[in-house]
């Protein structure tokens, strides 16, 4: 028998038993006549002892164990002297009486322990080893565990998994396909599914009401601390509901994660918030409503005063910091540095302090009577001590954008992002299009597939733009987590739909004629939703990058730097497959 017990599980009431533990060797120390073992494994951390005046043949053994060796050791469980209240099992150790090295290791090339010396590379080379560590593995328990609460909520709701094919064509969610070349079919290619949109509608003609599936999607995109490039959704779709049904159903299964993963109840519905709303209070539609700030726009106060800058822009906006008036000249130049940044792309900041005695002392004040900057604070409700902060700019969107990320920046400043409180909402009623300057095209600012609303209908052939989705997308802690729509479900709308997106008639036909014929067939009413498992995984685990939950990631370049991913194929396989490497210039 290779054990017993794991070795995260033995306490004092155990003493006196004879156990055997299997694991790592995680560290051995000498002291006096006495070697010290802590021997990991995936549930915890026990130490072993070993006493040179008992069995010095034995100790001697014991000596000579390496970091990460495999190890058997059998003996009794002590009560320990000097306990060790941080391990769980800090109160026992085990007096070894036997021990079989069930295989050596090699010296790992960082060590593995909480604290680690390997960097992020090194780390993502021997990932394996990595995931020997806590804080690793710990994500990956968490994972498993919402992935179960997940299913067991959706399996109560009549919700039935169904796989949807890895090897398909382009599905439309705004990204490029990963493609793999078809042996079978020369001079053709399979795309891998950005997500199981279209397979998800087909189900509903079919029948299946309630769908779901835990799945992988692929998409070719530039990287970020929040994307990979291939992830997981929780992906979901019902028939016979409208946007309401969907939106309970699935507020529901957020808070039977909040109470069953982090013994956080909810009892309030999330705030829902339209996406025109969202954009002009916090010029995000993924508003972190953790705290306030909302934008004050200052067009009608600060206009006409003589200062060129407000005077031609489109946009002047604001926020209240409250409290942070005391900031120096340096935190200010360096906010004003931070929203100056090519990501950022401001011009620059307008600042303005309240002071003790509630005068308003600002960057501008050449410009401004105490009158009108009184009614400046007026309009944000500050008291003395606050701070105001002010952008302006010729295109509205943008300015609201660079507002929204100096908001972000100062709500982290003033500590108002605790990773431990939560604050989920509901942005609805997203416009339909997204007109693109660059193309002279609308894109679907969801997908193709998306329902506009009923109301809206006759304004798709006179003004597309101001059409409103019966789109959702939940958000917490200004983190997307999950979006989705009441789709069309009639097949003449939907390939209206394509041809405002710029596809002719043939196109259409010949990439999504599958649903559209499928719709001829009877296709009920439907809508759905999919989560980003990653994103709401580091959010429980108050990680900074999905990575971090995923067991093999790859980096910021898309590589796996394990298994050295991608990589040439062999020339067979390329004249198999009938295809030629163009060199590059
Ligand atoms: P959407 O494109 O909004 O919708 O994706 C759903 C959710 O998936 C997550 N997500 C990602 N997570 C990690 N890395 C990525 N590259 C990445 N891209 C997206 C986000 C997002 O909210 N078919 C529709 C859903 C529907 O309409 O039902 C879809 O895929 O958390």
């Amino acid at each position: 028998m290779y054990r017993t017990n794991t070795c995260g599980e033995l306490r004092q009431a155990d003493a006196g038993k004879t156990v055997t533990l299997a694991g790592w060797v995680q560290r051995t120390r000498r002291m006096g006549g006495m070697t010290f073992v802590d021997l990991r494994d995936r549930y915890g951390l026990t130490q072993l002892v070993f006493n040179n005046d008992t069995d010095a043949e034995l100790c001697e053994r014991a000596n000579r164990l390496g970091r990460e060796y495999v190890i058997r050791a059998t003996g009794i469980v002590a009560e320990r002297s000097n306990k060790n209240a941080h391990l769980p099992t800090g109160e026992i150790e085990i007096t070894v009486t036997a021990l079989d090295v069930l295989n050596v290791a090699a010296t790992p090339p960082f060590t593995i322990e909480d604290d680690t010396d390997g960097g992020d590379d090194l780390r993502m080379k021997y990932r394996y080893l990595d995931l020997r560590r806590n804080a690793v593995r710990s994500n990956l328990e968490l994972r498993h565990r919402m992935t179960i609460e997940v299913r067991r909520y959706l399996d109560g709701k009549g919700f039935m998994e169904v796989e949807t094919p890895v090897l398909i064509s382009s599905t439309p969610e705004g990204a490029r396909d990963f493609v793999v070349p078809s042996r079978m079919n020369p001079g053709q290619f399979y795309a891998l599914p950005q997500s199981p949109q279209t397979f998800k509608q087909l189900l509903m003609v079919s029948g299946f009401d309630r769908y779901f599936q835990i799945v992988k999607c692929f998409r070719d995109e530039d990287l970020r601390a929040d994307r990979q490039p291939e992830f997981t959704q929780i992906d979901c779709e019902m028939s016979f509901v409208e946007q309401d049904d969907v939106l309970t159903l699935f507020e529901g299964m957020a808070k039977h994660l909040f109470k069953s993963i982090r013994d956080i109840e909810i009892t309030e519905p999330f705030p829902r918030i339209t996406w025109a709303e969202a954009m002009k209070l916090y010029g995000s539609d993924k508003p972190d409503i953790r705290f306030g700030m909302q934008f004050v726009e200052l067009d009608s106060i600060l206009k006409g005063h003589g200062f060129a800058l407000f005077d031609e822009a489109a946009y002047i906006g604001g926020i209240c910091a409250a409290g942070a008036a005391g900031y120096t000249r340096k935190q200010m130049d360096e906010l004003t540095e931070y929203v100056k940044r090519p990501q950022i792309g401001a011009k620059g900041l307008v600042y303005a302090r309240v002071e003790a005695d509630g005068t308003v002392k600002s960057t501008v004040d050449k410009f401004y009577s105490q009158d009108i900057l009184q009614k400046m604070k007026a309009a944000f409700d500050a008291s003395p001590g606050d701070l105001i902060l002010i952008l302006s700019g010729p295109d509205v969107m943008k300015t609201r954008k660079q507002l929204s990320e100096l908001r972000l920046e100062m709500g982290t400043r003033l500590g108002l992002r605790d990773k431990n409180r939560f604050a989920c909402l509901w942005v609805i009623d997203f416009p339909l299009l997204e007109w693109s300057e660059e193309d002279g095209r609308f894109y679907a600012m969801h997908h193709p597939f998306t329902s506009p609303k009923p109301e809206h209908i006759p304004l798709l052939e006179t003004s597309p733009g101001s059409v409103s989705a019966n789109a959702y997308d939940m958000v917490i802690n200004g983190v997307e987590v999950g979006g989705g729509s009441i789709r069309i479900h009639d097949s003449a709308l939907q390939s209206r739909m394509f041809q405002l997106l710029g596809f002719t008639a043939e196109e259409a036909q010949s990439r999504f004629g599958f649903l559209t014929n499928a719709f001829t067939y009877g296709a009920p009413p439907h809508g759905g939703i999919a989560y980003g498992l990653d994103r709401w995984v580091s959010l429980f685990a108050g990680l900074d990058s999905i990575r971090d939950c995923i067991a093999f990631p790859k980096n910021t370049s898309g590589r796996d730097v394990m298994i050295d991913a991608p990589s040439e194929i062999d020339k067979s396989q390329l004249e198999e497959l009938r295809l030629i490497i163009k060199k590059s210039e």
